[in-house]
């Protein structure tokens, strides 16, 4: 018989995997990231990451479970997806944008893991580790959050950068334009970003 503490302990070990293979991930992210304060972002979010290791190892205590693993796909499948997505914009003023995209697809997963867990931890009676599943919750959103406004007011602007026609703009050649980057103009000449701007 399947029942709501089995469904919950199952999960807890799937985040619990998953929480593990994003600590490994995340310093290739910082690597990829050409913005420091992504870089920075993502430094931070690694630091609270290892914590909730931590926390979900308390929380399969207070079960009174040793805390064990179990493959999470999904995180395996969008953690591959951005290591080809940083591959393929490497070099390109839209790299961070791309980086910060695969990032949210990440904290919007974990933000409905934890707000199932944290549900069911209530009906299962343990107050405690509902508290704590809640915590860690509040912390994936706030990541989220930040990494939205990054990109708005820097990321998604810098993306914007077009083709310097002029240069003669050659994607499959790589050639470099006058101000160094791979055929890109600055983006504060583009009619995109004056758009960008002024709608904010
Ligand atoms: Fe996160």
């Amino acid at each position: 018989m399947r029942t709501l503490k089995h469904l919950f302990m199952d999960e807890l070990a799937d985040r619990f995997d998953a929480e593990k293979r994003l600590v490994i991930a995340m310093p290739k992210m910082i690597e990829a990231a050409t913005c420091t304060h992504l870089q920075k972002l993502i430094r931070a979010h690694l630091k609270e990451t290892v914590g909730h290791v931590k926390t979900l190892e308390k929380v399969f205590r207070l079960f009174g479970e040793r805390p064990r693993a179990k493959k999470c796909e999904a995180t395996i499948g969008l953690l591959k997806e951005g290591e080809e997505i940083a591959l393929s914009n490497k070099g390109w003023p839209v790299v961070n944008a791309a980086l910060i995209s695969v990032a949210q697809k990440l904290e919007h997963y974990e933000i409905a893991t934890y707000g199932c867990l944290r549900g069911w931890a209530r009906l299962l009676g343990n107050t405690e580790a509902a508290d704590l599943l809640q915590a860690i919750l509040v912390v994936e959103k706030a990541a989220n959050h930040e990494l939205s406004e990054l990109a708005r007011s820097r990321s998604n602007i810098e993306a914007l950068r077009e083709c310097e026609s002029t240069d003669g703009c050659d994607e499959d050649k790589g050639i470099k334009s006058k101000n160094g980057q791979r055929g890109v103009r600055p983006a504060r000449t583009s009619r995109a970003y004056r758009m960008a701007v002024s709608s904010r």
